[in-house]
Formats: structure tokens, sequence, C-alpha cells
């Protein structure tokens, strides 16, 4: 993580008068840069967005440093959306009050923190509710070296450009791809302010929701279903199969069928990544579980690669063990139901 060492002329003193010296930090920042991002396809251009105001040589507010980063990006994506300073909205309050302020002054619906602020609002929700504001939570995942053709969602700005260069804007412009511009975390911090259905994922449903449900990205490449896939008649599988959707669109599901007369077989479970760590996985899973236990079966499997640490934690939380290594990359995993 990189670092500023700011100038400050008091405790009280705002971001607009506390001073960066970029000679202080730049030549470091950008050898952390090269080091981070050196291989990836748009390395240079990015560098020469950013290069000249670590290179700048007199000391300049931190407001204003940051204000000239941020256009530069927005220059390079064609990026037009007005920019309005904190010092033009007469706002006194401080820390959770001054934020919601910000927001109830721009009309905004959602405050969307980084994970490590959560700290920062838990206990003071209210404060945002009150005011109309939903909070969200974005879950950021470091870049591999660039060369994965995985999801792209949670990329930091840094991460986007280095990878995609200006096509970062077209994730920008994409609804489908926008973090959490369809997701709020509800004031527990551990669901949404619109509520989530769970329902039966018929053949009807399918076809229904067939746009969303095949671009919902796996964390794996290659593990996109195709419509195909989703019909390919399995038994059991269109009455143990759930969706979950907000507003009508699809944003996860759990296709299982039955594999014998005791055993329940989940075949795929995505949520969208934008919609992960929100409970909807949970409540898929909980209705799956159930849902089976009803159908008098006694226990689910779930084949599981090894290289997907998040889908084992996931699934140990619900009480999957493993119980067979089926190949070198898969192992299977098994719950007890009833
Ligand atoms: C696995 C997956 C379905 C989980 O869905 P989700 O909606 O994010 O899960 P939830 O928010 O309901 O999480 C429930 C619990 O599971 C565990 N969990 C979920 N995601 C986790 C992660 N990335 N790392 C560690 N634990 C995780 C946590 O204990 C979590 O509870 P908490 O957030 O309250 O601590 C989702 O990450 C996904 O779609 N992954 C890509 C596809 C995939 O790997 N599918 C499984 C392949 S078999």
């Amino acid at each position: 993580m990189l670092s500023l060492p700011v100038h400050r002329a008091s405790r009280d003193s705002t971001i607009r008068e506390a001073l960066v010296n970029p000679v202080e930090f730049g030549v470091k920042h950008l050898e952390s840069f090269r080091h981070c991002y050196g291989k990836m396809p748009y390395y240079r251009e990015v560098l020469s967005l950013i290069e000249p105001h670590l290179r700048a040589q007199k000391p300049i507010s931190l407001a204003d440093f940051n204000k000239r980063i941020v256009l530069s990006i927005c220059d390079y994506l064609d990026i037009e959306t007005e920019t309005i300073e904190l010092s033009t909205l007469n706002i006194e309050s401080r820390k959770n009050e001054m934020i919601a302020e910000i927001g109830g002054k721009l009309s905004a619906q959602i405050y969307l923190s980084g994970k490590g602020g959560k700290a920062y609002v838990t206990g003071e929700e209210e404060v945002y509710l009150t005011r109309g504001l939903a909070l969200a939570y974005h879950d950021f995942q470091q870049l591999g070296d660039g060369s994965e053709s995985g999801p792209i969602a949670n990329y930091s700005i840094l991460d986007s450009l280095c990878k995609l260069g200006s096509e970062t804007r077209t994730l920008v412009a994409n609804d489908e791809h926008v973090p959490l511009s369809l997701w709020m975390a509800s004031s527990t911090g551990s669901g949404t302010n619109e509520s989530v259905d769970i329902e039966t994922l018929t053949e009807a449903k399918v076809l229904q929701h067939q746009q969303q449900l095949t671009s919902l990205p796996h964390d794996l490449p290659l593990y996109r279903w195709d419509l195909g896939q989703f019909l390919t008649p399995q038994h059991g599988k269109f009455a143990l199969s759930l969706v979950a959707t907000i507003g009508g669109r699809a944003i996860g599901y759990a296709v299982a069928s039955v594999r014998d007369s005791t055993t329940a077989h989940l075949h795929q479970f995505v949520v969208a990544p934008e919609a992960r760590r929100l409970g909807v996985g949970r409540a898929l899973l909980t209705g799956l579980l159930d849902r089976a236990a009803a159908h008098a079966h006694l226990r689910l499997t779930v084949k599981v690669h090894r290289a997907n640490p998040k889908a084992f934690d996931f699934y140990r939380r619900f009480g999957f063990v493993e119980i067979n290594r089926v190949n070198r990359l898969y192992s299977e995993l098994a719950v007890n139901l009833g």
C-alpha cells in the first residue's frame, strides 16, 4: 500500500490546507507502480497519465493532488461527469455525519465504501439511513499478473486501466459490471435494502432470465454456463434448483439435481460478483438444503475446484466436508441433511 507524507498546519487543518510534496515520494511510488503493473499491457499508457503528477517538483495541496490524478483518469476515459468540490457545499458536520450530509446534498442513493471503511461506519448506519442513503461495501480483490481471463469485477481503477487501457470505460459505462450499482447493504451490513427473492429455477425461469443467468461469471475461466447447460434435463433439476432475483433481475443461482435415492448434487452455484458477501449465497444454499431435505435426500454433494479456496470456505461454513479427491483438480464435498 502506498502512503503520502502529508504536511499539515494543525490537527484540524483540512485536506485542502494539507500539503504534499511529490519530490518526497514520487520516485518511490513510480517504482512501486512499475513493480506491480510493469508487465501489464497498458502499463506505459497509464504511466504517462500519472507520472507528471508524481514527478511534479513543487508542494501541492493534498486535495489538488488527488483531484488532478482523478481528472487525468476521467479525461483518459472520456468521463465528463461533473466534479464538485466539498468546499463549495458549505458542510460543517464531521465524520459520518459529514459523509451523509454530502450524500444528501447531492441526492445520492448509496454510500459506497471500501470494506476497510466498514468499521468506521459500523454503529452509525442510522446517520446514513435517515438521509435515505443505503450503504454498500466494495470487496476489493488484488489482480493477478494481467494474463488471466476471469471476471473483472472488484478491480481498482489502476488494475483495470493497466489491464484494459481505455476499454475500462466500457466497464464503467456498462451497468452489468459496475459493482454495487444494483446492490445496497442494509443497515446491519449484511443484506440489501431491496429484497432478494429466492424462487425455483424452472425451465420457464431459465428462459425468462437467460441473459443474466448466462452472463454471471464464475471465478474460474470457462465455467460460465450456456443456455444449453441450464436446460439439459436432469432428474429433479427443475424442482430443486433455485434462482435469486432482485427487482426481477437474476443475481445468482444454484442448479442441483437428484443423483440417487439418497443424494442430491449441486452442479453450478454462482452469485454475481457485485452481490457477493451480502448473504445471497447463504440464502440460496440454505434454501437448497431445506428443499433437498424436504425431498428426503440424506446428503448434498458438490465438486469444488481446489484452486477456489473461497468456495471451500463458503461450503465449510455450512458443514460440508471433503469426502473424495475426484482427480488432480477437484474435491468432492458433502453435507448430511436433516
Ligand atoms: C461461493 C459464492 C457462491 C458465495 O456467495 P456469496 O453470496 O458471496 O456468499 P454469502 O455472502 O452468503 O457468504 C456466506 C458465508 O460464506 C463465507 N464466504 C463467502 N464468500 C467467502 C469468501 N470469498 N472468502 C471466505 N469466506 C467466504 C463467509 O463465511 C460468509 O459469511 P460472512 O460474509 O457473513 O462472514 C460466491 O462467492 C460465488 O459466486 N463465487 C464464484 C462461483 C463459485 O466459486 N461457486 C462455487 C463453485 S462450486
